[in-house]
């Protein structure tokens, strides 16, 4: 018997502001303690299992970091100004709808953090 593999949620935090440019040093956030409290959260409800969460390099809007890409298959959000970490509970509670194959659009707070671009 083949055992079906679930499609991984990847999360990609970038470091405002890892590029490092002092205009957005205001910007930086304390990446380590929100990683740590996201992935509590994600442990907490069983979902950190379905995820994979990167770091990256400078996403290039650093003006309205920290920045955070959610992706599944074809569709992702990217979100802004995740810098806190009621920002992280609230994107935990996202990443677990999709992961529960539920995957609504953002709502709450954390719609407002949502940034636009196109979807392939
Ligand atoms: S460092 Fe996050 S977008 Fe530039």
């Amino acid at each position: 018997m083949i055992k079906e593999q679930k499609e991984h949620i990847k999360i990609y935090f970038c470091d405002a502001c890892c590029c490092g440019d002092p205009r957005f040093a205001q910007t930086r956030a304390p990446l380590k303690q929100l990683l740590d409290s996201f992935v509590d959260r994600l442990k907490l409800s069983g979902t950190l299992l379905l995820c994979d969460i990167y770091t990256t390099g400078c996403m290039g809007p650093c003006s309205v970091g920290n920045n955070v890409v959610v992706k599944k298959g074809a569709k992702k959000f990217a979100f802004n100004k995740m810098n806190h970490l009621e920002n992280m509970v609230a994107l935990g509670d996202f990443v677990d709808g999709w992961a529960q194959g539920n995957p609504t659009d953002p709502s709450g707070d954390l719609a407002s953090h949502v940034m636009s671009f196109k979807q392939s």
